[in-house]
Protein backbone atom coordinates (compact mmCIF):
# COMPACT_ATOMS: atom_id res chain seq x y z
CA UNK A 1 0.00 0.00 0.00
CA UNK A 2 1.59 3.16 -0.75
CA UNK A 3 0.70 6.02 1.74
CA UNK A 4 -1.43 8.42 -0.81
CA UNK A 5 -3.95 5.55 -1.69
CA UNK A 6 -4.37 4.46 1.79
CA UNK A 7 -8.14 5.48 2.61
CA UNK A 8 -8.55 5.63 6.41
CA UNK A 9 -11.90 6.13 8.39
CA UNK A 10 -11.88 7.56 11.46
CA UNK A 11 -15.15 7.19 13.86
CA UNK A 12 -15.95 7.81 17.32
CA UNK A 13 -14.22 10.86 17.75
CA UNK A 14 -10.44 9.96 17.38
CA UNK A 15 -7.97 13.69 19.21
CA UNK A 16 -7.80 15.52 16.03
CA UNK A 17 -3.55 16.33 16.51
CA UNK A 18 -4.20 12.47 16.54
CA UNK A 19 -5.37 12.11 12.74
CA UNK A 20 -3.44 14.96 11.54
CA UNK A 21 -0.21 13.14 12.37
CA UNK A 22 -1.79 9.96 10.01
CA UNK A 23 -2.53 12.91 7.68
CA UNK A 24 0.87 14.60 7.34
CA UNK A 25 2.20 10.71 6.64
CA UNK A 26 0.29 11.43 3.25
CA UNK A 27 -2.42 9.33 3.75
CA UNK A 28 -6.20 10.27 3.69
CA UNK A 29 -8.49 10.15 6.40
CA UNK A 30 -11.87 10.64 6.80
CA UNK A 31 -13.78 11.51 9.85
CA UNK A 32 -17.54 10.21 10.06
CA UNK A 33 -19.75 8.06 12.01
CA UNK A 34 -22.03 5.21 10.29
CA UNK A 35 -24.36 3.53 12.37
CA UNK A 36 -24.14 -0.45 12.45
CA UNK A 37 -26.43 -0.54 9.44
CA UNK A 38 -24.66 1.84 7.63
CA UNK A 39 -20.77 0.52 8.35
CA UNK A 40 -20.64 -2.44 6.70
CA UNK A 41 -21.14 -1.07 2.91
CA UNK A 42 -18.82 1.58 3.75
CA UNK A 43 -16.50 0.08 5.17
CA UNK A 44 -15.39 -1.88 1.84
CA UNK A 45 -14.00 1.60 0.29
CA UNK A 46 -11.22 1.89 3.26
CA UNK A 47 -8.34 0.46 3.62
CA UNK A 48 -8.35 0.98 7.43
CA UNK A 49 -10.66 1.78 10.26
CA UNK A 50 -9.97 3.77 12.95
CA UNK A 51 -12.15 3.29 16.13
CA UNK A 52 -12.20 3.58 19.84
CA UNK A 53 -15.08 1.62 22.29
CA UNK A 54 -18.42 3.02 20.37
CA UNK A 55 -18.27 1.06 17.57
CA UNK A 56 -18.47 -2.34 17.57
CA UNK A 57 -16.84 -4.91 15.51
CA UNK A 58 -19.07 -7.62 15.68
CA UNK A 59 -19.04 -10.73 13.47
CA UNK A 60 -22.12 -10.06 12.14
CA UNK A 61 -20.77 -6.63 10.94
CA UNK A 62 -17.35 -8.13 9.06
CA UNK A 63 -19.73 -11.06 7.17
CA UNK A 64 -22.17 -8.50 6.65
CA UNK A 65 -18.81 -6.31 4.75
CA UNK A 66 -18.09 -9.59 2.90
CA UNK A 67 -14.40 -10.11 1.39
CA UNK A 68 -14.84 -8.28 -1.71
CA UNK A 69 -13.85 -4.89 -0.04
CA UNK A 70 -10.82 -3.34 1.20
CA UNK A 71 -10.60 -3.45 4.49
CA UNK A 72 -7.05 -5.16 5.81
CA UNK A 73 -6.36 -2.73 9.13
CA UNK A 74 -8.61 -1.97 11.98
CA UNK A 75 -6.96 0.23 14.95
CA UNK A 76 -8.54 0.70 18.15
CA UNK A 77 -7.14 4.12 19.61
CA UNK A 78 -7.02 2.63 23.21
CA UNK A 79 -5.70 -0.10 24.96
CA UNK A 80 -9.34 -2.58 25.30
CA UNK A 81 -10.44 -5.04 22.37
CA UNK A 82 -13.30 -6.44 23.79
CA UNK A 83 -15.38 -4.63 21.46
CA UNK A 84 -13.78 -6.40 18.34
CA UNK A 85 -14.51 -9.53 17.42
CA UNK A 86 -10.44 -10.79 16.99
CA UNK A 87 -11.36 -13.99 15.52
CA UNK A 88 -13.87 -13.19 12.80
CA UNK A 89 -11.36 -10.45 11.76
CA UNK A 90 -8.74 -13.11 11.82
CA UNK A 91 -11.09 -15.24 9.42
CA UNK A 92 -11.31 -12.44 6.97
CA UNK A 93 -7.36 -11.63 6.66
CA UNK A 94 -7.98 -8.20 8.86
CA UNK A 95 -5.69 -7.05 11.21
CA UNK A 96 -6.47 -5.90 14.39
CA UNK A 97 -3.94 -3.17 16.31
CA UNK A 98 -4.30 -1.11 19.37
CA UNK A 99 -2.48 1.82 21.31
CA UNK A 100 -1.23 -0.16 24.52
CA UNK A 101 1.38 2.21 25.96
CA UNK A 102 -0.72 5.26 25.19
CA UNK A 103 -2.59 5.07 28.44
CA UNK A 104 -0.63 3.81 30.76
CA UNK A 105 0.70 6.30 33.07
CA UNK A 106 -2.71 7.77 32.52
CA UNK A 107 -4.24 4.94 33.71
CA UNK A 108 -1.94 3.98 36.86
CA UNK A 109 -2.31 7.57 37.93
CA UNK A 110 -6.74 7.36 38.00
CA UNK A 111 -5.96 4.72 39.74
CA UNK A 112 -4.19 6.12 42.78
CA UNK A 113 -6.51 8.64 42.67
CA UNK A 114 -9.33 6.93 43.52
CA UNK A 115 -7.18 5.22 46.21
CA UNK A 116 -6.64 8.16 47.43
CA UNK A 117 -10.19 10.11 47.54
CA UNK A 118 -11.50 6.53 48.80
CA UNK A 119 -8.60 6.39 51.53
CA UNK A 120 -9.32 10.00 52.32
CA UNK A 121 -13.13 10.38 52.51
CA UNK A 122 -13.02 13.11 50.00
CA UNK A 123 -15.48 11.18 47.70
CA UNK A 124 -17.74 12.28 50.32
CA UNK A 125 -16.57 15.74 51.55
CA UNK A 126 -16.58 17.26 48.10
CA UNK A 127 -20.18 16.42 48.56
CA UNK A 128 -20.71 17.24 52.10
CA UNK A 129 -18.93 20.65 51.96
CA UNK A 130 -21.03 21.87 49.25
CA UNK A 131 -24.30 21.44 51.29
CA UNK A 132 -22.31 23.51 54.02
CA UNK A 133 -21.48 20.60 56.25
CA UNK A 134 -18.00 20.30 58.02
CA UNK A 135 -17.37 16.49 59.06
CA UNK A 136 -13.51 17.27 60.55
CA UNK A 137 -14.40 14.29 63.16
CA UNK A 138 -15.89 11.89 60.76
CA UNK A 139 -13.33 11.68 57.96
CA UNK A 140 -10.37 9.88 59.67
CA UNK A 141 -8.71 8.30 56.92
CA UNK A 142 -5.75 6.08 56.85
CA UNK A 143 -2.25 5.86 54.81
CA UNK A 144 -1.91 4.29 51.32
CA UNK A 145 1.80 4.21 53.10
CA UNK A 146 2.64 1.00 54.44
CA UNK A 147 -0.95 -0.28 53.47
CA UNK A 148 -1.15 -3.31 51.21
CA UNK A 149 -2.07 -3.20 47.39
CA UNK A 150 -2.96 -6.01 45.31
CA UNK A 151 -2.68 -6.20 41.55
CA UNK A 152 -4.78 -8.36 39.53
CA UNK A 153 -3.01 -8.05 36.23
CA UNK A 154 0.16 -7.36 35.47
CA UNK A 155 1.08 -5.92 32.38
CA UNK A 156 1.62 -2.42 31.13
CA UNK A 157 -0.19 -0.76 33.79
CA UNK A 158 -0.46 -2.75 36.23
CA UNK A 159 3.75 -2.96 36.34
CA UNK A 160 3.48 0.96 36.02
CA UNK A 161 1.06 1.33 38.81
CA UNK A 162 3.32 -1.06 41.07
CA UNK A 163 6.02 1.48 40.92
CA UNK A 164 4.42 4.36 41.93
CA UNK A 165 2.52 2.76 44.71
CA UNK A 166 5.97 1.84 45.94
CA UNK A 167 7.25 5.12 45.41
CA UNK A 168 4.19 5.95 48.10
CA UNK A 169 5.30 3.24 50.61
CA UNK A 170 2.63 0.88 49.62
CA UNK A 171 3.50 -2.85 50.04
CA UNK A 172 2.75 -4.17 46.39
CA UNK A 173 1.65 -7.73 45.73
CA UNK A 174 0.34 -8.88 42.49
CA UNK A 175 -1.30 -12.15 40.19
CA UNK A 176 -1.72 -12.43 36.59
CA UNK A 177 -2.49 -15.52 34.42
CA UNK A 178 1.27 -15.52 33.18
CA UNK A 179 2.51 -16.12 36.33
CA UNK A 180 5.24 -14.57 37.99
CA UNK A 181 7.26 -11.47 36.78
CA UNK A 182 10.93 -12.50 36.55
CA UNK A 183 12.45 -9.00 35.81
CA UNK A 184 10.57 -7.20 39.07
CA UNK A 185 11.56 -9.25 41.93
CA UNK A 186 11.02 -6.69 44.47
CA UNK A 187 7.02 -6.68 44.27
CA UNK A 188 5.55 -10.33 45.36
CA UNK A 189 3.38 -12.76 43.43
CA UNK A 190 0.66 -14.43 45.02
CA UNK A 191 -2.06 -16.56 44.25
CA UNK A 192 -5.91 -14.62 43.54
CA UNK A 193 -6.85 -15.89 46.64
CA UNK A 194 -4.14 -14.42 48.72
CA UNK A 195 -4.01 -11.68 47.05
CA UNK A 196 -8.11 -10.82 48.05
CA UNK A 197 -7.75 -11.82 51.54
CA UNK A 198 -4.48 -9.82 52.24
CA UNK A 199 -5.08 -6.44 50.07
CA UNK A 200 -5.83 -3.13 51.96
CA UNK A 201 -6.34 -1.89 48.10
CA UNK A 202 -7.68 -3.76 45.42
CA UNK A 203 -7.22 -2.93 41.49
CA UNK A 204 -8.36 -4.51 38.44
CA UNK A 205 -5.71 -4.61 35.52
CA UNK A 206 -6.66 -6.97 33.17
CA UNK A 207 -8.76 -7.05 29.99
CA UNK A 208 -12.63 -8.14 29.54
CA UNK A 209 -12.79 -11.20 27.64
CA UNK A 210 -15.76 -11.64 26.08
CA UNK A 211 -18.37 -14.28 27.54
CA UNK A 212 -16.09 -14.62 31.00
CA UNK A 213 -17.83 -14.27 34.18
CA UNK A 214 -16.88 -11.45 35.77
CA UNK A 215 -13.04 -11.67 38.05
CA UNK A 216 -15.12 -10.03 41.21
CA UNK A 217 -17.86 -11.87 41.65
CA UNK A 218 -19.54 -13.00 45.03
CA UNK A 219 -17.68 -16.00 45.71
CA UNK A 220 -14.29 -13.02 45.44
CA UNK A 221 -16.56 -10.64 47.59
CA UNK A 222 -16.68 -13.44 50.15
CA UNK A 223 -12.80 -13.61 50.20
CA UNK A 224 -11.63 -10.12 50.15
CA UNK A 225 -10.13 -8.94 53.49
CA UNK A 226 -12.72 -7.04 55.67
CA UNK A 227 -12.62 -3.52 54.67
CA UNK A 228 -10.65 -3.20 51.94
CA UNK A 229 -10.73 -1.06 49.01
CA UNK A 230 -11.91 -2.27 45.36
CA UNK A 231 -10.56 -0.12 42.12
CA UNK A 232 -12.06 -0.17 38.63
CA UNK A 233 -10.20 1.24 35.91
CA UNK A 234 -9.79 -1.26 33.65
CA UNK A 235 -13.37 -2.29 32.65
CA UNK A 236 -17.49 -2.64 33.26
CA UNK A 237 -18.33 -6.39 33.69
CA UNK A 238 -14.89 -7.43 35.65
CA UNK A 239 -16.92 -6.48 38.80
CA UNK A 240 -20.06 -7.85 39.23
CA UNK A 241 -22.06 -4.95 40.42
CA UNK A 242 -25.08 -6.14 42.57
CA UNK A 243 -22.12 -8.26 44.43
CA UNK A 244 -20.08 -5.07 45.12
CA UNK A 245 -23.17 -3.35 46.33
CA UNK A 246 -24.21 -5.94 48.57
CA UNK A 247 -20.09 -6.04 49.80
CA UNK A 248 -20.47 -2.31 50.45
CA UNK A 249 -23.72 -2.01 51.99
CA UNK A 250 -22.98 -5.15 54.64
CA UNK A 251 -19.34 -3.55 55.35
CA UNK A 252 -17.28 -6.47 53.87
CA UNK A 253 -15.25 -3.56 52.16
CA UNK A 254 -14.53 -0.12 52.95
CA UNK A 255 -15.17 1.15 49.56
CA UNK A 256 -14.97 1.10 45.40
CA UNK A 257 -13.16 3.20 42.69
CA UNK A 258 -15.32 2.84 39.60
CA UNK A 259 -14.23 4.69 36.42
CA UNK A 260 -15.57 2.02 34.60
CA UNK A 261 -19.62 -0.11 34.16
CA UNK A 262 -20.98 -2.80 33.59
CA UNK A 263 -23.56 -0.42 31.41
CA UNK A 264 -22.31 2.75 30.05
CA UNK A 265 -23.24 5.71 31.36
CA UNK A 266 -24.33 3.37 34.24
CA UNK A 267 -27.77 2.85 35.73
CA UNK A 268 -27.55 1.05 38.92
CA UNK A 269 -28.77 4.27 40.90
CA UNK A 270 -27.68 2.67 44.34
CA UNK A 271 -24.55 2.06 43.36
CA UNK A 272 -24.02 5.54 41.72
CA UNK A 273 -25.36 7.41 44.93
CA UNK A 274 -23.76 5.38 47.60
CA UNK A 275 -21.09 7.44 49.46
CA UNK A 276 -18.28 5.14 49.98
CA UNK A 277 -18.30 5.24 46.20
CA UNK A 278 -15.21 6.96 44.52
CA UNK A 279 -17.20 8.16 40.66
CA UNK A 280 -15.19 9.05 37.62
CA UNK A 281 -16.62 8.62 33.35
CA UNK A 282 -14.82 6.00 31.72
CA UNK A 283 -11.65 9.21 31.76
CA UNK A 284 -8.80 6.60 32.72
CA UNK A 285 -7.31 7.27 29.10
CA UNK A 286 -8.59 11.03 28.95
CA UNK A 287 -5.35 13.50 29.24
CA UNK A 288 -3.40 15.22 26.92
CA UNK A 289 -1.07 13.37 26.67
CA UNK A 290 -2.32 10.08 26.42
CA UNK A 291 -4.03 11.17 23.40
CA UNK A 292 -1.04 12.54 22.15
CA UNK A 293 0.52 9.32 22.67
CA UNK A 294 -2.47 7.72 20.64
CA UNK A 295 -1.44 9.91 17.37
CA UNK A 296 1.99 8.76 17.80
CA UNK A 297 1.25 4.92 18.14
CA UNK A 298 -1.22 5.53 15.10
CA UNK A 299 1.88 6.95 12.91
CA UNK A 300 4.02 3.75 13.99
CA UNK A 301 1.08 1.40 13.06
CA UNK A 302 0.11 2.91 9.42
CA UNK A 303 3.52 3.25 8.44
CA UNK A 304 4.36 -0.58 8.93
CA UNK A 305 0.67 -1.23 7.32
CA UNK A 306 2.00 0.96 4.18
CA UNK A 307 5.90 -0.99 4.20
CA UNK A 308 3.24 -4.04 4.46
CA UNK A 309 5.09 -5.13 7.44
C1 LIG B 1 -9.09 1.93 26.44
O1 LIG B 1 -9.37 0.74 26.36
O2 LIG B 1 -8.04 2.38 25.98
C2 LIG B 1 -9.99 2.87 27.13
O3 LIG B 1 -11.20 2.34 27.44
C3 LIG B 1 -9.97 4.19 26.47
C4 LIG B 1 -11.19 4.70 25.81
O4 LIG B 1 -11.42 4.40 24.64
O5 LIG B 1 -11.91 5.47 26.43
Amino acid sequence: NNMKDTKILASDGIVKSALEKVRAMGCAVEEASYNQEELPEKLREYNGLIIRSATKITRQLLEKMGSGGKLRLIVRAGVGLDNIDLEAAKEMGITVKNTPYSSIESVAELTLAHMLSLSRHLQKSNVTMRRGEWHKKTYKGVELSGSTLGIIGFGRIGRDLAQKAHALGMKVQYNDVMGEAKDLSHFTFVDLDTLLSTSDFITLHVPKIPGEPPVLGKPAFDKIKRGAYVINCARGGLIDENALLEALNNGAISGAGLDVFEKEPPINEALLTHENVSLSPHIGASTIEAQERIGDELVSIFTEFCEGR
